[in-house]
């Protein structure tokens, strides 16, 4: 298990659309997904998706306990998810504070989906069906628009609402620490 580098907004890998998973419980797909924790773990992340370690295929993984990095943010259960499909439940939105790994210094204002249904499979081919709001269903759309080559910049509407961390902390826009590093 090795943590792998990020790539960074302007790198073009991560506008392309990426590719299914075709072939399950395999030691690659195995050995790649232990990566991608490592890769997390070390970079502070809630969420990465594999195009953002430079695999252009479709998984995702996030999710986190309780934990001192994410103040009043609610646990997101620790998840894998292969060939992920995202359907809106109800058409309300709502505005938070988002961060990439792929973005870093940065946070920004989006407006994601409240509720969602989200399908897909695990590592194993095993079918994932939920649907999740809150926090839970912001980090999921964040992940899976890396899978379609989307950052987060991409869909600031108002981009007074994008700043540097440092900036927007002394301007008591935003709390330190705050989750979805992601
Ligand atoms: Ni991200």
């Amino acid at each position: 298990m090795t943590a792998r580098k990020i790539l960074r907004m302007g790198n073009p890998f991560l506008n392309q659309v990426a590719e299914p998973v075709t072939a399950f419980d395999t030691p690659e797909l195995h050995a790649l997904i232990a990566d991608m924790f490592d890769t997390m773990k070390v970079a502070n992340g809630a969420g990465l998706a594999a195009p953002q370690i430079g695999i252009g295929l479709r998984i995702v993984i996030f999710g986190f306990d309780s934990n001192p990095r994410y103040p009043g943010r609610e646990s997101v259960p620790v998840t894998v998810l292969l060939n992920p499909v995202i359907e809106p439940i109800g058409s309300e939105k709502s505005e938070d504070w988002e961060g990439c790994l792929s973005v870093p210094g940065l946070r920004g204002q989006v407006e994601r989906f409240d509720r969602i249904r989200y399908c897909g499979f695990d590592p194993k081919g095993a079918a994932i069906d939920r649907t999740v709001d809150g926090f839970h269903a912001r980090v999921v759309q964040h992940e899976c628009d890396h899978l379609d080559g989307v950052l987060y910049p991409m869909r600031i509407r108002d981009m007074s609402k994008l700043g540097y961390i440092d900036e927007l902390v002394s301007a008591g826009r935003i709390k330190l620490p705050i989750a979805n590093d992601d």
